[in-house]
């Protein structure tokens, strides 16, 4: 019997939208009854990006350089949007009202009000199929770092330290592009781009933070413009948040940190969870991306034991369990938990993409981190009587 088909179409064609395509193209990976993708259509503003789709991508019939074309098309069912950010109010609402489900980059939203927007298009929806982008917590040693984690097995908790460095920016002649544009990429900076990354594990194990005092650094204010001149590089490079939080469940205070920085000095695309408590700590980092580090506290003498994960993602794939695991097979894994919410009633996947609630949650800490920045002191989050 043929497997059921979810027809995508891809806004946005740049770096992700052909990370996307490529996921899709080797779908025979990935052991799931879930629905098979097919990109059907493509659109991006910039005509030149067909030619890749055209040699790679044979099912997409429809190329069109306004989205509005392509979502007016039957042969589409999902979109993945890839556009920046300052479109995604329009965009990603336009999306829902055409009917169709959506899987959408971070930020869901450029700032709070545009994501209370996109929020309010998701609740006309309940019919759709709405999830934000965030692929780390796919690796298989995060895999079970969080299956450690939901089994409490740290004890009571101390801290958690999450977070993502980049060294894309280290090059100060590198040209800008909108993502250093506060006006294209937010007054969040680097962490609306790289932020939800480093929420969603921390959000959905139930670690809510209810304070934060943020240090927020621009470095590179000038770049080269790309035609002899410069422009002003006007986003945040760095962010360290500190949070307080508290456990859903348990009700227990504790400290979470959260990093984000485009300018990290030897990193290259280095995402880390840390997990310390009073009984066990574990850690992982993409820098080390086969290990799951776990320490059992043994009173006074401390050792932390390496664990080696191999292939073992959630879904499970061809290939062979002692191999090596990287970042399209994260990617890869991401659009599969996304097609695993329409399986008929086939096991939920266990750990699915962001939902809409937790993008809610992500800006309320953003837009007080902004704040704290401003004044220089620890700010509550707040969250409105709308999320
Ligand atoms: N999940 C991840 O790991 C990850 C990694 C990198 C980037 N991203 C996110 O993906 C998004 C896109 O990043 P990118 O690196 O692919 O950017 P990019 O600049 O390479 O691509 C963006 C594309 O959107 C197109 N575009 C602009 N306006 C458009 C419109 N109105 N309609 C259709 N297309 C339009 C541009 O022409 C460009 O081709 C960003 O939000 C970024 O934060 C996610």
């Amino acid at each position: 019997m043929s497997r059921r088909r979810i027809r995508f179409g891809l806004i946005g064609l740049g770096l992700m939208g052909r990370e996307f395509a490529s996921a899709v193209s080797r779908w025979c990976h990935l052991d799931t009854q879930a629905p098979v993708p097919e990109i059907t259509s493509v659109c991006d503003v910039n005509s030149n990006a067909f030619a890749w789709f055209r040699d790679n991508v044979p099912s997409a019939r429809l190329a069109v350089t306004d989205y509005r074309e392509l979502l007016a098309s039957k042969e589409v069912d999902a979109i993945y949007c890839a556009i920046p950010h300052n479109l995604r109010r329009q965009v990603y609402a336009d999306i829902l009202n055409a009917g169709k489900h959506l899987l959408g980059e971070k930020p869901f939203g450029m700032d709070r009000k545009a994501n209370a927007a996109i929020l309010q298009a998701v609740r006309f929806h309940p019919d759709l199929v709405v999830r934000c982008s965030s692929e780390f917590p796919y690796f298989p040693a995060c895999k079970r770092l969080i299956q450690w984690a939901r089994e409490g097995a740290y004890g009571r908790l101390v801290e958690a330290r999450s977070g993502f460095l980049h060294s894309s920016d280290m090059n100060p002649r590198k040209p800008v592009n909108w993502k250093r544009m506060a006006s294209v990429n937010g007054a969040y900076g680097c962490m609306g781009d790289l932020g939800m990354h480093t929420h969603h594990v921390p959000l959905r194990l139930g670690w809510l933070p209810f304070s934060v005092y943020a240090d927020l650094q621009k470095i590179v204010k000038e770049r080269p413009d790309g035609k002899g001149g410069t422009a002003a590089c006007d986003t945040w490079d760095n962010a360290l948040l500190l949070c307080r939080a508290r456990d859903r469940e348990t009700r227990e205070e504790f400290t979470v940190h959260f990093e984000t920085r485009r300018m990290a000095p030897g990193e290259t695309n280095t995402w880390y969870l840390e997990i310390y408590g009073t009984r066990a700590s574990a850690r992982f980092s993409t820098k080390d991306p086969k290990a799951l580090h776990v320490l059992e506290n043994m009173g006074k003498e401390q050792g932390w034991i390496r664990l080696e994960t191999g292939s073992q993602s959630f879904i499970p794939s061809i290939t062979g369990s002692i191999f090596e695991f990287g970042f399209s097979d994260a990617f890869q894994q991401m659009i599969g938990a996304f097609l695993e919410e329409f399986a008929e009633g086939g096991p939920r996947h266990p750990f699915p993409n962001v939902t809409p609630g937790e993008t809610v949650l992500s800006h309320a800490l953003l837009t007080a981190a902004l704040e704290s920045h401003a004044a220089r002191k620890a700010v509550e989050i707040r969250l409105d009587s709308e999320s």
